[in-house]
């Protein structure tokens, strides 16, 4: 079989890492990839527009490509996976409807009352005279959320009245996030610790994948503005039996069934970004693809195949499918240019150290060949993902592969999986 992931991310480089290893697949063609993808054996990138359903049905014609999987949340907010399915394309991934639940704040948190799926109160604004209005009626710290997509850095966490209200000038009168910021959400701030629980979704049938932990700030105690991530591990013990179950019973089963109640049944990965405090779930956000850097620790331990999941989805028969976890634990440690989730500069010539490849993977994100050497050309420019029997060593061995990676401005937290061991 040959396989076409579309994206450019770590998350893409893990997927395409992942379904290059199946005995089934021939070739792993992602578009347009990155620089790691474009150095794998097996994988190879394509440059085309992604944006364009035209292109990458030629592209999979041209290639005989058997499944396509979509990475990021934009192509699939627009709508691209419905139009690859009127070509008869292969395509695991959410309808434009269905992706609606990440793609709008304030439509998923009214799809949250709807189907009562624990989640913070809110209130929705189109106008920043009234949301000001709301910010003398509330306590803080509140938690304000441009209505639309964002990269993860459309949500503002506001101490004061004050901070709220120059939130608010960023969104509606500086336009920090574009037309995203046309609306917003002003929700009760939750304390508590956040997992992400992401499982494949098919109508009514649900496998949820592997648990995991991100940290979305940016610096070392989770402090500093919020990023895509900036490292994850799998298992997250805080994701007890008794909560998995939880979260399946109040949050996985009325989504799914609250989709198919709306005509937007769900196809792909499905992600609940949580907040837990002892016993008590509330959603954060849903997003309608996999998470980055979740993805990376997530595959480094899935056994069995991530295509034939994928294709178990597009042909409903994952009531009957089976999935095998490796007993090992996973840790992800993001290098970012320095200034990100700021201005950041790119470009910079990357040096990789020889190093053991046991127990290790260096996914990159932000990277690309130029003139034969491999330069930064993103935010997020490598995600370090070690394994190990237990957190710490996971840990330890994603760390020890972070010192091998070096180029100008380089970061990285210094605390990625601290949470998880006790
Ligand atoms: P979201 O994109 O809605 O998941 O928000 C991004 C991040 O902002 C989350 O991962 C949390 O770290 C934080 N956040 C969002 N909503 C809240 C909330 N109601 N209370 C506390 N933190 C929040
Ligand atoms: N790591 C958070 C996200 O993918 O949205």
């Amino acid at each position: 079989m040959n396989i076409l992931i579309i994206g450019s991310g770590g998350r893409e480089h893990a997927l395409a890492w992942k379904c290059a290893q199946d005995q089934n697949v021939n070739k792993v063609f992602v578009a347009p990839g990155n620089g790691g993808t474009s150095l794998d054996q097996g994988i190879e990138n394509l440059k085309i527009d992604i944006k364009n359903a035209d292109s990458i049905a030629n592209i999979c014609n041209q290639n005989g490509i058997d499944l396509v999987i979509i990475g990021p949340e934009q192509p699939l907010v627009d709508g691209i996976v419905d139009d690859l399915q009127l070509k008869n394309i292969n395509v695991f991934g959410p309808s434009a409807k269905a992706s609606r639940l990440e793609g709008s704040k304030a439509f998923s948190k009214e799809f949250f009352k709807k189907y009562k799926i624990p989640t913070a109160n809110y209130a929705t604004f189109n106008d920043i005279e009234s949301a000001l209005d709301h910010l003398k009626d509330i306590s803080f710290p509140t938690v304000i959320k441009a209505d639309g997509l964002a990269a993860g850095k459309g949500v503002l966490i506001c101490q004061t009245i004050s901070e709220g209200k120059k939130a608010l000038e960023e969104i509606f009168v500086d336009n920090a996030f574009g037309s995203a910021g046309n609306k917003v959400v002003i929700e009760d701030f939750l304390e508590g610790e956040e997992a992400s629980f992401i499982a494949v979704v098919s109508g009514e049938e649900i496998i949820p994948l592997a648990t995991s932990q991100d940290h979305k700030a940016a610096y070392d105690g989770d402090k500093g503005p919020n990023t895509g991530g900036m490292g994850a591990y799998s298992p997250a013990p805080i994701v007890t039996d008794e909560l998995h179950k939880k979260i399946m019973d109040e949050v996985m089963s009325p989504t799914v069934k609250g989709l198919i109640a709306e005509g937007s049944s769900y196809l792909g990965f499905l992600y609940a970004g949580l907040m837990i405090k002892d016993d008590e779930i509330n959603v954060l956000e849903f997003n309608c693809r996999f998470g980055d850097p979740e993805t990376q620790p997530i595959m480094m331990r899935l056994e069995s195949s991530l295509v034939e999941l994928c294709l178990a989805a597009i042909n409903n028969t994952l009531g009957s499918h089976q999935v095998r976890w490796s007993s090992n634990h996973a840790c992800g440690v993001v290098i970012a240019s320095e200034g990100y989730p700021g201005n950041y500069e790119t470009d910079k010539e990357v040096i990789i150290n020889n190093h053991s490849e046991d127990d290790v993977k260096l996914f990159h994100a932000g990277t690309k060949i130029q003139d034969n050497q491999l330069v930064t050309s993103g935010g997020r420019v490598f995600c370090a993902t070690g394994t190990g029997a237990d957190l710490a060593t996971a840990q330890k061995n994603a760390y020890n592969l972070v010192s091998e990676i070096s180029f100008e401005g380089a970061v990285n937290r210094k605390d990625i999986g601290n949470k998880g061991i006790s």
